[in-house]
């Protein structure tokens, strides 16, 4: 089955939080990603579990950010690195992004890199671009798994076409295996629900990054059914 991230970004309110867990279905290839404050109301509840974000430096003297080894010990495996949301907000560049990948990674979580294009012109430059920079520090590639996100599609209610989505995850295999000799999980993510997720579960990505239908966990639960013929073997 391919996997779908739960990306809740800054949704949900605590008294919503016992319905949303009563009802969220549990599926080994289901990751969460809420908000951080509520990350605890996941733990031991055998969800797998991702951060929004992680600081790109160590445990310390750093006001209102969270360390990759403070999540790692929490029992978080994952976290996004430069969601384009992140990015906006935040001017984050990818010199910082390849620091808190590093920081990620060598704490012993996955670090999910999400990429993406504004304009279809500047797509294969930009990829290319946020592929080497945000990589720069990494070794094994199999420690990341790359989100394809192109900013047009994100919250629009609009998937890109599967012939696009395909033609792009297989560019990033092939990129990161000719770089690494080695291959990991490439994700789409951009307007993913139970509408689209017919059409989309024999595409080329290993799973999807999925923001708005993550917060109704009906919604999941036919995503998930959907998907369960899916190809992918869980790792
Ligand atoms: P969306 O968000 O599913 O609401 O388009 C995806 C994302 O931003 O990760």
């Amino acid at each position: 089955m391919k996997y779908l991230l739960l990306n809740h970004k800054m949704n949900l309110l605590a008294f919503q939080m016992a319905n949303y867990l009563d009802k969220l279905p549990h599926n080994p290839h289901l990751v969460v990603f809420p908000s951080a404050i509520y990350i605890p109301y996941f733990l031991g509840k055998g969800y797998r579990i991702g951060s929004q974000d992680v600081s790109s430096r160590k445990m310390g003297a750093v006001t209102s950010e969270v360390s990759a080894e403070q999540l790692k010990s929490l029992g978080v495996s994952y976290c996004l690195v430069g969601h384009s949301e992140w990015r906006k907000y935040h001017f984050e560049e990818e010199k910082e992004i390849a620091k808190k990948i590093e920081e990620a990674t060598n704490s012993g979580l996955i670090a999910v890199l999400c990429i993406g294009e504004e304009t279809k012109e500047e797509k294969y430059s930009i990829l290319t671009k946020q592929l080497e920079e945000g990589l720069k520090f990494v070794e094994k590639i199999d420690t990341v798994w790359i989100a394809y996100e192109p900013l047009a599609n994100i919250g629009s209610g609009i998937a890109l076409a599967k012939e696009e989505i395909n033609e792009t995850i297989l560019w990033i295999k092939e990129e990161l295996k000719r770089k690494y000799q080695q291959e990991t999980k490439v994700l789409y993510g951009g307007s993913v629900s139970s509408k689209n997720c017919h059409d989309l579960k024999d595409c080329l990505a290993d799973g999807f990054l999925v923001g708005n239908a993550s917060l109704n966990p009906e919604e999941v639960e036919k995503m998930i059914k959907e998907l369960e013929t899916s190809g992918e073997n869980i790792s």
